[in-house]
């Protein structure tokens, strides 16, 4: 390998934990704390004590459901990654603040470490999509749930992210937005190939709950749809726009690019292989666009995501 003093060769970014570059501050903003609220009621979470949060990771979704329990529930926090599974010490504090008591435990969502009927409440906020068997997963959910508990899933739809217009995309041509949406298929095809998951899980969430033998199915959508405006000033504002620019960035893009490449040799297809390789080698043009519209106050989204909540009762 050879360096210049233009072009130092950088070291590969130090191994993250699973999803660990999703979890920026703009996390903090997914919901609307009173949607949050009217879905505490349909559930009826009030009335329930103990919560398994599988797939925990730094556990921003057990936070939001063990705030509308009842005072002094449990939860505990699952994870299959030895650094979401070891936890630290800030996030039980957060979980005092609302009376509500954690522990951590490592576990693979496929086969739960718990017996049958173990909890009130089984949960998970975008875990499926990255399983290889999310069915198995779901119904050891089912299991550990108690009669009369519920199991509830939160999981998105990617593929929309792809035909929803903002100031990036609006003016493309036809042949552009097909390829946007043709890169997104891929990686959709490609991930599950790979048997890393499916992005868009929760289009199927609902049937996957039926075929986990729940007869009581609900569906839901998230109501959260703020939009991102100039000034960009606020601080969900200035979250969310410093995740969609970091997703072009060099660090971020290289990162999710390997990935995206990974599932794309799944496919064992040389045209799709090309086609990504072609859509990858744009992303500076794209940051680019992205920054001259930000720093000229011309950058708009209307904050949207289709991200779904299903739930049954035991
Ligand atoms: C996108 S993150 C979601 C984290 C958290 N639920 C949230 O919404 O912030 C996916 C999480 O699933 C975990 N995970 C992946 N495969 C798993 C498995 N087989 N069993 C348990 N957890 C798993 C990852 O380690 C990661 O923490």
């Amino acid at each position: 390998m050879q360096t210049t003093a233009a072009h130092p060769i950088q070291p590969p970014p130090a191994p993250l934990a699973h999803s660990e570059e999703h979890f920026g501050a703009h996390r903090d903003y997914w919901w609307n704390p009173d949607f949050l609220d009217l879905m505490a009621q349909r559930w009826q979470l009030s009335g329930y004590r103990q919560l398994l949060d599988v797939g925990c990771g730094r556990c921003h979704w057990s936070l939001q459901l063990a705030q509308r329990m009842a005072a002094g529930t449990h939860v505990v926090a699952m994870d299959y990654d030895p650094k979401w599974a070891a936890g630290d010490a800030g996030i039980p504090a957060a979980f005092a603040t609302h009376g509500a008591t954690l522990e951590f435990r490592q576990g693979d969502a496929h086969r739960l470490p718990y017996a049958d009927d173990s909890f009130d409440v089984v949960s998970c906020q975008t875990v499926l999509m990255h399983l290889a068997d999310p069915l198995a997963a779901l119904k050891e959910m089912r299991r550990v749930v108690r009669p009369g508990g519920i199991v509830i899933c939160v999981e998105p739809c990617n593929l929309a992210q792809a035909a929803i217009a903002n100031s990036l995309n609006a003016e493309n041509s036809v042949d552009e937005l097909c390829d946007a949406f043709r890169y997104a298929l891929l990686c959709e095809r490609g991930k599950q190939a790979a048997g890393e998951g499916v992005l868009s899980l929760g289009d199927r969430l609902p049937q996957l709950f039926r075929l986990a033998g729940f007869d009581n199915v609900v569906g839901h959508l998230s109501d959260k749809a703020r939009p991102n405006l100039p000034p960009y000033a606020d601080r969900e504002t200035q979250a969310k726009l410093a995740e969609r620019l970091s997703m072009q960035e060099e660090a971020r893009g290289a990162l999710w690019e390997g990935q995206v490449n990974r599932w794309i040799a799944a496919l064992a297809d040389p045209q799709a292989q090309a086609f990504v390789a072609r859509y990858h080698a744009r992303r500076p043009a794209r940051l680019q666009q992205m920054t001259e519209q930000l720093a000229a106050g011309a950058y708009w989204d209307s904050g949207s995501a289709l991200s779904y909540l299903v739930s049954a009762k035991k």
